[in-house]
């Protein structure tokens, strides 16, 4: 492991849209049944219920891996060490393990940002730093410009959704990929190839398409409100998909992110040169793809 990289557990439980006595009993669950990683963000509303369900579980804090995340608005680096602290009260935390800028921010310079984000974990408020939503152009600026290592870069992708060219990149500039929307929001356990793969080992799409992911060394981060599902998304790691398998899938994958590789340019430089009124509805925009490109 390179100097610097995080041990980052390769099934985590995200929190998005989860909130209130849910997102506590998850969470709780979630940690019971042996998920050692819990994914949220500032932008989630719910890192208050995401603490109380650490703390409801009774699983010691050390063996948990928690990842934030810096929304875009506060990037300024005043106002990132402010809703970093910020977090850290509604978690209930002294530290977290990783805490992420949530999307590239054009507004705010992005060298400004990272020394903020640096600041932050030089004074002990996370273990580890890294970014999210970042494209390979993004990253080699943002590894130029950090004085901490860049642990990860948290991406959509699943089994509709490759990125090879962004992990290669991450990997060589020694960065985790974790992946959001790993299951493409439910869509996986429809699809027909992920079921008749799935058939042969007893498993569903969903967990075909979490186990194409790990196998690859990523880390992925399934959300649920079902305490079933849980177990579910957590039982990945008694199989093994075949090389002819997994290459199946890929290309399935490849198919459909072209869409997104044709999408990430556009949005960076239109972001760059618009001005902010556009840019919050380009922003809007971009999320609804995501939501499309998720599944
Ligand atoms: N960095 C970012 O910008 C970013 C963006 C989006 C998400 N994320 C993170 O990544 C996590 C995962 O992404 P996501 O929540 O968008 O999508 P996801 O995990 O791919 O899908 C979640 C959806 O799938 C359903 N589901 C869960 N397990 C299932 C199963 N075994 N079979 C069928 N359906 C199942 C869930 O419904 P039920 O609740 O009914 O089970 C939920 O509606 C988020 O929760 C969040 O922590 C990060």
């Amino acid at each position: 492991m390179p100097e610097g990289s995080a041990l980052i557990p390769l099934i985590g439980l995200g929190t998005l849209q989860l909130r209130g006595r849910v997102c506590v009993d998850t969470v709780e669950q979630a940690l019971r049944l042996g998920y050692r990683h819990i994914d949220t963000a500032e932008g989630y509303e719910n890192e208050r219920d995401v603490g109380e369900g650490l703390r409801a579980s009774g699983v010691q804090r050390a063996d948990i891996f928690v990842t934030t995340k810096i929304s875009p608005s506060h990037f300024a680096p005043r106002e990132l060490e402010r809703a970093a602290k910020d977090g850290l009260m509604r978690l209930r935390l002294s530290e977290v393990d990783l805490l992420l800028l949530h999307w590239p921010n054009p507004q705010v310079p992005l060298p400004e940002t990272l020394e903020a984000l640096c600041k932050v974990k030089r004074a002990g408020l996370t273990r580890h730093i890294g970014v999210s939503n970042f494209e390979v152009a993004d990253i080699v600026e943002a590894v130029r410009h950090a004085s901490e290592p860049l642990v990860c870069n948290q991406i959509a992708m699943n089994s509709f959704v490759d990125r090879p060219k962004l992990t290669a990149a991450c990997r060589a500039h020694h960065m985790a990929v974790v992946a959001y929307c790993p299951i493409a929001r439910g869509e996986a356990n429809n699809d027909a190839v992920l079921k008749r793969i799935g058939q042969a080992y007893g498993k569903s799409g969903a967990q075909v398409s979490l186990r194409w992911l790990v196998q690859q060394g990523i880390s992925v981060i399934p959300r649920t409100s079902r305490i079933e599902r849980l177990s579910e998304n957590y039982s990945i790691f008694d199989f093994e998909l075949s090389e002819a398998e997994m290459s199946e899938i890929s290309s399935i994958a490849r198919r459909r992110s072209r869409l997104a590789t044709v999408m990430s340019p556009l949005r960076a430089f239109a972001l760059k040169t618009l001005p902010a009124p556009a840019t919050s509805v380009l922003r809007i925009g971009y999320r609804m793809l995501q939501r499309v490109i998720c599944g």
